[in-house]
C-alpha cells in the first residue's frame, strides 16, 4: 500500500488487507500511520525523507518572508485596483538581517530551513529534544535547554517537529503569549501542532506580527478565523509540492514496496 498523509492506515484498515505486508507512506510525516499496530502484525512502514527536504525548507522560507514583509496585505492592495501609489509608511514589515531564526526540531527540514539563514543575515537558535552537532557546526546554531527559552528568544519561529503524543498541541496560549512582541510563527510541519484558538489570539491581539502556514489542525478546514486574517499567510499544504520532490517520493515509496515483497530491507523504514 501506498497511501497519502491524508489516509488514516488504523489497525482495523490493516485487519481488513490480510496479505498487507508494507505501508509505503507517500509522505516524510507518518503521523496518519498506526505505526505500532503495523509492527505487531509485522507489517513493514516506510516514509519518503531527504526527497523533500529541500522543497520543504524553500516553501518554508516563502512563507517566513512573505509573513515578515506582509505580502497577503501587499497582494490584496495591489490586486485591489485602489492602490494610491509608494508612500514611506505603507505595510511595514521586519527586515531579516541581524534578527534571531528559531528552529523548533532540528531533524532534517529543520536543519535545511537553518541552513539558508546566514544568506539573509539571520542568526540560528534551536530547540530539539537531542543536540545537533550538524546545526551548530554548519550555521552556529545555538541550542536552547528549554522551549520557553527559544519562544522568548527568537523573532521568527519555525516549527519542524514530527506530530506525536508528546508534541500535539505543544504550542498553546501559554507558548504563544512568550513570543517576541512583532514576531512571526511559521509552520510546515503539522497542524495539529500548534492550537489554532491560540494562534488566532496571538494574531489578533499579539505578541504575533504575522504567521506562514502550510499545515492545519483539520485539513482540509482551513479555519475561518484564519482565513479572515490580514497577517496570515496560508497556503495549502505545498511543502513538497515541487515536480522533483514528488518526483523522488513516488521513487522511494515504489523501491521500499519492491525491497519489502523481495525480501529485502527497506530503503527508509520508519
Ligand atoms: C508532508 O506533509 C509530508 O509529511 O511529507
Ligand atoms: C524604492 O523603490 C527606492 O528606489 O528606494
Amino acid at each position: 500500500m501506498i497511501p497519502l498523509l491524508s489516509r488514516k492506515i488504523t489497525g482495523s484498515v490493516m485487519d481488513r488487507l490480510p496479505a498487507l505486508k508494507v505501508v509505503a507512506n507517500y509522505a516524510v510525516g507518518f503521523d496518519n500511520v498506526d505505526v505500532a499496530g503495523a509492527a505487531a502484525r509485522q507489517i513493514v512502514v516506510t516514509n519518503t525523507p531527504d526527497v523533500l527536504t529541500d522543497a520543504t525548507a524553500d516553501l518554508t522560507w516563502a512563507l517566513l518572508l512573505a509573513a515578515s514583509r506582509r505580502m497577503r496585505e501587499g497582494m490584496d492592495l495591489a490586486t485591489s485596483g485602489v492602490w494610491e501609489g509608494w508612500s514611506p509608511g505603507q505595510l511595514l514589515g521586519m527586515e531579516l538581517r541581524d534578527k534571531t531564526l528559531g528552529i523548533l526540531g532540528a531533524g532534517r527540514i529543520g536543519r535545511a530551513v537553518a541552513a539558508r539563514a546566514p544568506g539573509f543575515g539571520m542568526k540560528v537558535m534551536y530547540w530539539d529534544r537531542d543536540a545537533s552537532s550538524e546545526i551548530e557546526a554548519s550555521v552556529g546554531a545555538v541550542r536552547c535547554n528549554t522551549l520557553g527559552q527559544l519562544l522568548k528568544g527568537a523573532d521568527v519561529v519555525s516549527v519542524h517537529l514530527p506530530l506525536t503524543e508528546q508534541t500535539r498541541g505543544l504550542l498553546g496560549t501559554r507558548e504563544l503569549r512568550r513570543m517576541r512582541a512583532g514576531s512571526v510563527l511559521v509552520n510546515t510541519a503539522r497542524g495539529e501542532l500548534v492550537r489554532t484558538p491560540a494562534l488566532v489570539e496571538a494574531l489578533r491581539k499579539g505578541p504575533l506580527a504575522a504567521a506562514g502556514l502550510d499545515v492545519y489542525e483539520a485539513e482540509p478546514q482551513v479555519p475561518a478565523e484564519l482565513r479572515g486574517l490580514p497577517n496570515a499567510i496560508l497556503l495549502p499544504h505545498l511543502g513538497s509540492a515541487t515536480r522533483e520532490a514528488r518526483r523522488g517520493m513516488w521513487r522511494v515509496a515504489a523501491e521500499n514496496v519492491r525491497r519489502v515483497l523481495a525480501g529485502e530491507p527497506p530503503l527508509t523504514p520508519v
